[in-house]
């Protein structure tokens, strides 16, 4: 099957008989070209051995929250999936997920993730007719989850009746099926709020064709306007790049600091503002109205400070979530934490952007998240990625006030 070829899969297992059988599915996901990280519930753990998925999967079985060569297992691996099979699901684990209660890996790295999910149960008659395990599979259904109901056939200890877990063909069908239709929908938890969002990098004119300006991309910036339009916001962009965008943002292209200034002063008030462009902080003071011509002499620039929009923006009192960024390269957490309480921003996003494949430029970047409750680390991902993690923590800082 192509349709797995190189895609990411969680195989995640619960704690039933029919655990045996997850065994031939795993077999089956790597032959068709998937990398499959097997997670295993304890209860799955007493049925196959943990030794048994790692030796047929891509890499070792995942067990526990706590992981030594992971910090933080429980979103890393949701986060990178392309795709999550739960195989067997049980009673339990399907009402976990339906309740978003997250107690173990398995459990957490299901609310963890924003790829599609297929779950397929396997209990016992009774079990699976009850009308609690129905009424949750009706829920994650209608959330857009890929559920493979169970066959009728021989049941643990004897018993016959619908429960037994599907065919590996119709897990397989299902899987392959649910990873063409995409992502799940996002969660639309910014409806009804205005985001104002600046991207790129300014460039401040020496004469009228050089200037002063910086590596930025605007990747950053635009993954967050990208990811507030999905999650329901009115979102304007303040950019000094044109990248692909949704016809439903509203995008203003600028140059200089003061251009930005002006844009984002004129799109207030705003309920969340991101300061994710790389403003200038310094312009040459007088920029020559002809392009300067060579001579054999040194040339001095003087340069004087650009408007500080994100210090404006937290003293005026027309924004209620304000975000900045902070671009360091050296005493990065306490330089980020003099801008936390300097600048009257709600959330610092720092980047070490002297790490590789960190801050400018490229598709990946990894960052802390500062605000007044303490610190979250966001590790090495895809600005997307960042992007989410951003604007969960502005909900959530949002749902605390
Ligand atoms: O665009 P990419 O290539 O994807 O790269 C992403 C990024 C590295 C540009 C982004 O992740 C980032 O760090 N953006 C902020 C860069 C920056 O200007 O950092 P700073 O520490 O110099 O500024 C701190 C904050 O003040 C920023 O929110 C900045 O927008 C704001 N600022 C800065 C100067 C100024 N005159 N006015 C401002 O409002």
């Amino acid at each position: 099957m192509r349709a797995f070829a190189g895609r990411r899969v969680v195989l995640a297992v619960s704690g039933g008989i029919a655990a045996y059988k997850a065994v031939e599915v795993c077999r089956r996901l790597v032959d068709a070209g998937a990398h499959v990280t097997p997670v295993l519930t304890p209860a799955a753990k007493r049925f196959v051995g943990e030794a048994t998925f790692s030796a047929l999967a891509s890499e070792r079985a995942r067990l526990s929250l706590f992981d030594d060569d992971d910090p933080i297992p429980h979103v890393t691996l949701g986060q990178q999936a392309d795709l999550v099979v739960v195989c067997p699901a049980t009673a339990r684990v399907i009402g976990a997920y339906a309740a978003g209660l997250a107690g173990d890996l398995l459990s957490a790295t299901l609310l963890a993730t924003r790829a599609p999910v297929v779950v397929c149960p396997a209990m016992h008659t009774e079990m699976w007719e009850h009308p609690a395990v129905r009424d949750n599979l009706r829920l994650l259904a209608e959330r857009g989850v890929t559920v493979v109901a169970p066959e009728e056939g021989r049941l643990a200890g004897g018993d016959t009746g619908a429960g037994r877990l599907a065919a590996p063909e119709s897990i397989l069908a299902a899987a392959a099926e649910a990873l063409a239709a995409g992502p799940q929908a996002p969660v639309r938890d910014m409806v009804g709020l205005r985001v104002l969002v600046t991207a790129g990098g300014t460039r401040e004119p020496i004469d009228p064709v050089r200037f002063v300006g910086n590596r930025s991309s605007g990747k950053q910036g635009y993954a967050v306007a990208v990811e507030a339009a999905a999650r329901g916001a009115k979102v304007s962009l303040v950019a000094t790049v044109r990248r692909p965008l949704p016809d439903s943002v509203d995008l203003v292209l600028v140059e200089t600091a003061e251009e930005l200034r002006a844009a984002v002063v004129d799109r207030l008030p705003a309920e969340v503002v991101v300061m994710a462009a790389a403003v200038a902080d310094y312009r040459p003071a007088a920029p020559a109205a002809d392009k300067i011509k060579k001579s054999g002499e040194a040339r001095t620039v003087t340069l004087e400070p650009t408007p500080d929009i994100l210090a404006e923006l937290g003293r005026g009192g027309q924004v209620e979530t304000l975000v900045g960024f902070a671009a360091e390269t050296s005493d990065v957490l306490a330089n980020a934490e003099a801008k936390l309480r300097t600048k009257g921003a709600d959330l610092i996003v720092v980047n070490d952007v002297s790490a590789p494949s960190v801050g400018f430029d490229g598709d990946t970047n990894e960052v802390v998240l500062l605000d007044a409750a303490g610190r979250t680390a966001v590790p090495l991902t895809s600005k997307r990625q960042v992007a989410q993690a951003i604007l969960d923590r502005v909900v959530a800082l949002r749902a605390a006030r």
